[in-house]
């Protein structure tokens, strides 16, 4: 399992900005770069912007969406904007979330990716761990990990009382490179549980059957009890 330590929070996210410019810029042809929510990239996202990248032929998307309007501040197509393609000029494919349901907005966009996914080399997809073992919206024990099939359903999230979007196991596991950026101490008993007992919580669940390369980049405090 490639599993990388940094020294600190910026180093990882250093080497996490890195690792996917590195990704982004050895292709010519049309990628894709799998935007993952939530705080911890947004460090990555602000280096990605000092680098000298050609985002002409790449595309972003979101391996997972909160059922909210895209002004609103748990939006992760706002924060990817906010913190990445605005900046870069990129394309960023964002869920329709002012249709009636977040099923039939998962359902749209899951129309919307795979053409897109369909059509372009495999990408990046970088995606970070909940405390609970999940990764994008798929959250243990929820309806989303019994999809067999590449694609984008609503989740309903029962402890969050909240329906989110989100990418099924097997299309994450499609991705050319799967990039976890993962930190902190409030990590670092998960990250035991699915890097060093392997215990078949999401994350582990995405990583273990992903058809490209999958690259663990951690901090110490993530990685303490490795
Ligand atoms: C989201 C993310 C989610 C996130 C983890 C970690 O929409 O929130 O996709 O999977 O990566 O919950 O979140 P933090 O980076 O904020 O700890």
């Amino acid at each position: 399992m490639n599993v990388h330590v940094s020294p600190s929070a910026n180093e990882a996210a250093r080497d996490a900005a890195l690792a996917v410019a590195r990704w982004l810029v050895r292709t010519d042809r049309p990628t894709t770069f799998g935007l993952a929510g939530g705080s911890t990239p947004r460090k990555t996202y602000w280096l990605l912007r000092q680098l000298d990248i050609n985002w002409n032929g790449v595309t972003c998307w979101l391996p997972d969406e909160r059922y909210v309007p895209t002004d609103h501040a748990d939006s992760n197509a706002a924060m990817a904007r906010a913190e990445l393609t605005d900046h870069v000029g990129a394309e960023l494919l964002v869920p329709d979330t002012s249709l009636a349901s977040a099923t039939e907005s998962a359902a749209a966009y899951q129309d919307e990716l795979l053409a897109l996914l369909g059509d372009s080399d495999p990408g990046v997809v970088m995606l970070g761990m909940g405390a609970d073992g999940h990764t994008a919206s798929l959250f243990p024990e929820t309806e989303a990990l019994t999809v067999e099939e590449p694609g984008y359903v609503a989740n309903f999230v029962p402890e969050l009382d909240t329906w989110r979007l989100t990418a099924t196991t097997p299309l994450l596991q499609r991705s050319g490179l799967l990039l976890f950026l993962i930190t902190g101490t409030a990590k670092a008993d998960m990250v035991q549980r699915v890097i060093g007992d392997a215990e078949p919580y999401p994350i582990r669940e995405v990583a273990d059957g992903a058809e490209g390369e999958v690259v663990w980049i951690l901090d110490e405090a993530a990685a303490a009890y490795l």
